[in-house]
């Protein structure tokens, strides 16, 4: 049928050939589009659109509807365009794609529903598609595949899922997908594969799985994808892979690196024999043996890992060496070898058990590993031990005990066990050493578990603990030192509580902490001795959503590793800039529902290189000074000021690198004043919904309807800079009064913008400049 599929195509080119001849002004073009007759293009960008514009000429091939108000697209919608090989839909605010939609667009080859709101793709939505090559459905909100959603699509070659809220992978769920080379998951919360997920997709050579919630190898899953050359598996939180995980005859590039890897069984990747660059790195390994399998192994990365160079990597180096493995990482101990690369280090250095100098080091080495095999050399002895009442896999390490009522924490799990899962249980209080034997446990779920009070030392011992998980309790204070003894713990869940206080002294014993949920507590302020930022350098994300906190002291926030802050349904009566100070590379700053009711000047200057995403809605602000924003420039990505008090805003026109731009449900008083914000609207290809409050007559229409503004004197907006792009000519001769002023200013406007945000990627398009200019030439 390939066949037929191409004659196809090629005669309707005849056709669509002799049309070309046709003079352009006969074609149509619908009045928010622009339309290019010898590209045959037409583009209707950010025009909150409801409907497809009837209009649109029927031979146009590239149509591109971005930013627009389109959230239903019904059956046949496509019906008057049969042409078109490319269609951009990205936000368009699109919930339901029905059955059918497509089903007349047989010769698209590239489709783009990014960045809508689609939960579930339906059995026949893709109907029809019978040409596409590529289709984006990144950033929705996808949690169901229907069975059969892709049959139809025997051409695709990229399939794109990323940033969606998958859970799960049913049977057959890509079924159809004959030539597909290309399917991306990452950014998803998967945490289960069907066995036969991937069944039929014969031709895929490449899986994206990052960033989901993997806690094993989904190795029969996998199994059947016989082509796959490369997989990307990182940033699961996977801790063990065991023997024959990997069977996949193809596979040369795969990465499992930032994942929580305590272990790896020599015999993982036996079914690899093609492998040639494995992509260990950050994980929490300590050491590692020859890897049979793979026979064609270049590159093996271990950075970022805790290897340990002793005897026992002696026969990974040896095996190196032979095979040709680059190894990539460095030493992390024993003191005298710290740093040292893998590569270089000599394998007579690698030594256990030497009296001398080094034998401290090396009885502290052994000391950590007391409880286990401290190399997994030997046959791990799979004897079955588990507390009464709990389920022990000793296979995946795990251990459970779910809801069982349990009122004293149980003891006697295996001695490997790395992730153990005690919540919903009735513990009251934790005495010191409530974990004896568990120095291999990653991961600790303690959640809902009626806990308000800790000893000191209760985890004493837990030398590998990664995750700990204590939300949901009726804590009200933490000893400082409940935390002794973990000195890995990275991820550290505390919301749910009833803190009165930030628990610093408690943190600070936690040098590697990088993720601190103090959500739904009692704080009520953030004291410079609070934090103790120092002991926690590498904190990251720090989310203190719904507290009581009034006040930010200056100091408090200490850390220039902090990216991510959230400080949202507090009671804040203003932008804590003092204290943002010193957290100079935070980029996302959440302060909606708290009552600030005025910003000032420069708030946000402390963190204006950094800043790309702050949210302020349902703040009760009346006004931002007209320097609210002041140095905030194209680096800043997303800006919400919804449900607030405000008349008018300060000039947006910097801002140039915006995504997403929320001004709804604000009284904006539609007068001259706001010219400025009118024009930068028009001027962007962002939808910018905002309505006017004042005058009275004016209430809830919209700004950019509105004709008080034609009455304006120009005069009123001097900031205003992208006057050429305003679609009216009038305006462009105005410019010209002026040219010395205007480009001046814009350089000067330009330069932190440059220097502020590199990865500008995703600026807002410029209306079309071309058609521009040949109207200006008229002109003049
Ligand atoms: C090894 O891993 C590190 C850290 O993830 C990365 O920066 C580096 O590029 C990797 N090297 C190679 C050759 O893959
Ligand atoms: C804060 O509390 C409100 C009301 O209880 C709740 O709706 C909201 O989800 C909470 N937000 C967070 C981040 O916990
Ligand atoms: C910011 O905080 C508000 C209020 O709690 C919440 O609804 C919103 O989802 C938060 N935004 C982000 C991006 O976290
Ligand atoms: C966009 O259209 C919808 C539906 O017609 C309307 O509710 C909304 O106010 C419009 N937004 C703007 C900015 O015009």
């Amino acid at each position: 049928h390939e066949g037929s599929w191409d004659s196809g195509t090629s005669y309707m080119k005849v056709s669509q050939v002799s049309d070309l001849s046709l003079p352009t002004e006969a074609r149509k073009c619908p009045r928010e589009c622009i339309c290019d007759g010898t590209k045959l293009t037409v583009a209707c960008v950010g025009k909150n659109l409801t409907e497809i514009p009837p209009s649109i000429d029927e031979i146009t091939v590239k149509l591109d509807l971005r930013n627009n108000n389109l959230q239903v697209l019904s059956r046949g919608a496509f019906m008057h365009t049969p042409y078109l090989t490319h269609l951009n839909l990205q936000r368009c605010n699109i919930i339901k794609v029905k059955e059918g939609a497509f089903r007349t667009l047989g010769r698209v080859v590239s489709l783009n529903l990014a960045q809508n709101k689609i939960d579930i793709l339906y059995q026949e939505s893709f109907d029809g598609l019978s040409s596409l090559k590529e289709l984006h459905l990144d950033h929705n909100r996808i949690e169901e595949i229907q069975p059969g959603a892709f049959t139809q699509l025997g051409f695709l070659n990229t399939l794109s899922l990323t940033h969606n809220q998958l859970v799960y992978i049913p049977n057959m769920a890509f079924q159809g997908l004959h030539s597909i080379k290309w399917l991306r998951l990452s950014y998803n919360s998967l945490n289960n594969l069907a066995p036969e997920a991937f069944a039929g997709l014969f031709t895929l050579n490449r899986l994206s799985l990052d960033h989901n919630e993997l806690q094993f190898f989904p190795s029969q899953t996998m199994m059947r994808l016989r082509e796959v050359t490369r997989l990307d598996m990182s940033h699961n939180p996977m801790i063990y892979l065991g023997e024959e995980s990997v069977s996949m005859a193809k596979l040369m590039h795969l990465y499992l690196n930032h994942m929580s890897l305590q272990d790896l069984s020599d015999q993982a990747l036996s079914g690899a024999p093609l492998l040639s660059h494995l992509d260990l790195s950050h994980n929490q390994l300590r050491s590692l043996e020859p890897l049979s399998g793979p026979k064609e192994l270049t590159s093996l990365n271990l950075t970022g890992n805790h290897i340990y160079c002793n005897c026992y990597m002696r026969p990974l180096k040896e095996w190196a060496r032979v095979g040709g493995v680059k190894l990539l990482g460095s030493c992390a101990g024993p003191p005298h070898l710290s740093d040292e690369l893998l590569q270089t280090v000599a394998p007579l250095d690698l030594r256990c058990h030497s009296r001398g100098e080094t034998l401290k080091e090396e009885e502290e080495e052994d000391e950590s590993t007391a409880n286990t095999t401290p190399i997994p050399t030997s046959k791990p002895k799979q004897k079955a031990k588990c507390p009464v009442n709990c389920e022990c896999n000793i296979e995946a390490q795990h251990a459970t005990c779910e809801d069982r009522g349990h009122t004293k924490v149980p003891r006697g799990f295996p001695t490997k066990t790395q992730l153990l899962d005690l919540r919903g249980n009735h513990f009251h209080h934790l005495p010191a050493n409530s974990f004896p034997g568990s120095s291999q446990v990653v991961s600790l779920h303690l959640e809902f578990c009626k806990i308000h009070e800790i000893e000191d030392g209760a985890f004493q011992g837990m030398k590998k603990l990664f995750y700990l998980y204590l939300s949901d309790n009726d804590l009200t204070f933490l000893e400082s030192r409940v935390f002794a003894g973990t000195p890995e713990l990275t991820y550290l869940h505390l919301e749910g509580n009833r803190l009165a206080q930030f628990p610093g002294s408690a943190l600070s014993l936690l040098p590697s902490l990088f993720v601190l949920h103090m959500e739904r507590n009692a704080i009520s302020k953030l004291q410079p001795t609070g934090l103790l930022f120092s002991a926690t350098p590498k904190l990251k994300d720090l989310y203190l959503s719904n507290n009581t906190i009034t006040v930010i002291a200056r100091g408090a926030l200490v850390s220039a590793s902090l990216s991510t802050l959230h400080l949202d349904s507090n009671q804040l009566t203003e932008v804590p800039t003092q204290a943002l100070t010193e957290a100079s590379n935070l980029e996302e700053l959440n302060l909606s529902h708290n009552s600030l009711r005025w910003v000032g000047p420069k708030a946000f200057q402390p963190v204006h290189q950094s800043l790309k995403r702050l949210y302020m809605d349902h703040t009760g602000i009346e006004k931002m000074s007209s320097e609210a924003l002041l140095g905030l420039g194209s680096g800043l990505r997303a800006l919400t000021v919804r449900g607030n008090q405000l008349k008018e805003l300060p000039d947006l026109s910097p801002l140039t690198g915006l995504e997403v731009i929320d001004l709804r449900d604000n009284p904006l008083l539609c007068d001259c004043p706001l010219l400025p914000l009118r024009r930068w609207m028009e001027s962007v290809s962002l939808e910018v919904i905002a309505t006017c409050g004042h005058p009275p007559e004016l209430r809830g229409q919209k700004v950019k309807d509105v004709h008080v503004f034609t009455s304006c004197p120009e005069n009123t907006s001097p900031r205003y800079k992208k006057v050429v792009v305003d679609p009216k000519p009038p305006k462009i001769q105005k410019s010209k009064p002026s040219p010395s002023k205007s480009p001046g200013d814009k350089a000067r406007r330009e330069k932190p913008k440059t220097k502020a945000a590199k990865p500008a990627k995703k600026q807002a398009p410029r209306k079309p400049v071309t058609l521009k200019k040949t109207k200006n030439k008229k002109i003049l």
